[in-house]
């Protein structure tokens, strides 16, 4: 224990980090958003327009990547959406050299495409996994190690890690995305560590939201071929997913959760909650893992 306290605190005094300034100045500047054709994205496209900032949106849906295009360039705003498959890292170089090609930098990117759902574990089958964990996980690995060299070189950056709070407690039925989304905020919170001294103007946050009133519910439309549709492959938890579908429709609205994210970067928040009552899901689960006691459920 005492060796990484050591280990941590070294290039500051006392165990305490730098954690660097927050970015001063939108305006003028180039945010890259992943899955920027709708929901949280998109409404992190609008706000970040309104702000004043230059837009990179990057989606799998081109449908729906078009008419996010089109209407963030009918209220003005200076626009870039590119076709992309953030589990594949060749798109996201490609998407990386198409913002530097247009817009000659980038300071804010936004990690948040994102797709998953209820599902048992005994019918969750490998293609499945294989997407959730490409598409949740491998997206933001490859978003942050391919635009890393473009951000470090601003004078300003910062990185938005869109995990859920499925990343801090794990629901039952939600196995690859949970498994994701962990790994997601193990991801930002050790790169927040290591930026934190050697590269503090480069920020980093996690984005920990509950329910949003997104898509998210219809994620299968962009799932690869390989991937049983849920109904068929686990018709037993129709009604729980019912139950789930509704929950997401009586959530937070994307536009709200936009400004929260924008108001965490503001004040270079590690971790964004964006429904502030689940900070208690943090300790509840430190709490029942320091007693050895058993997992609380909520
Ligand atoms: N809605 C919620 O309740 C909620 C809660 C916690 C976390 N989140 C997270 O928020 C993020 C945004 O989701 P949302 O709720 O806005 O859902 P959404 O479905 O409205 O938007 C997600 C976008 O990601 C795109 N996408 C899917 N696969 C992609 C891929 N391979 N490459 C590029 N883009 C892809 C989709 O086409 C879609 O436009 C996700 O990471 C999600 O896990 C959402």
């Amino acid at each position: 224990m005492l060796g990484y306290r050591g280990f941590q605190s070294r290039g500051a005094s006392n165990g305490l980090i730098n954690a660097g300034e927050p970015m001063r100045e939108f305006k003028g500047r180039v945010a890259v958003i992943t899955g920027g054709a709708s929901g949280i994205g998109l409404a992190l496209a609008r706000s970040l327009g309104a702000e004043g900032m230059k837009l990179v949106i990057a989606d799998v849906d081109e449908a729906a990547l078009k008419a996010a295009e089109a209407e963030l360039k009918a209220a003005g705003r200076e626009v870039l959406a590119q076709r992309t498959d953030v589990s594949k890292a060749e798109d996201v170089k490609a998407l990386a050299d198409a913002a530097v090609a247009r817009f000659g930098a980038v300071n804010l990117l936004f990690n948040n495409a994102g797709v998953g759902g209820f599902q048992r574990f005994e019918t969750t089958g490998a293609a499945t996994w294989d997407w959730i964990i490409g598409v949740n996980l491998w997206g933001v690995i490859h978003g942050c190690r391919i635009f890393m060299p473009i951000l470090d070189a601003q004078d300003e950056a910062h990185i938005v890690n869109t995990a859920s709070v499925a990343g801090i407690y794990s629901y039952q039925f939600l196995h690859p995305y949970n498994a994701a989304k962990a790994a997601v905020v193990a991801l930002s919170e050790g790169m927040w560590r290591e930026f934190a001294t050697t590269k503090p103007h480069v920020g980093i946050s996690v984005l920990l939201p509950a329910s949003v009133d997104t898509a998210i519910v219809n994620d299968e439309r962009n799932a690869p071929l390989g991937h049983v549709k849920r109904s068929e492959a686990d018709p037993a938890l129709a009604e729980f997913r019912k139950m789930y579908v509704a929950g997401i429709s009586a959530g937070k609205s994307p536009t709200e959760v936009a400004q929260i994210t924008l108001q965490g970067i503001r004040e270079r928040q590690l971790h964004i909650f964006t429904h502030p009552e689940t900070r208690a899901m943090v300790t509840m689960r430190a709490e029942d893992i320091a007693a050895g006691a058993p997992l609380r459920s909520l």
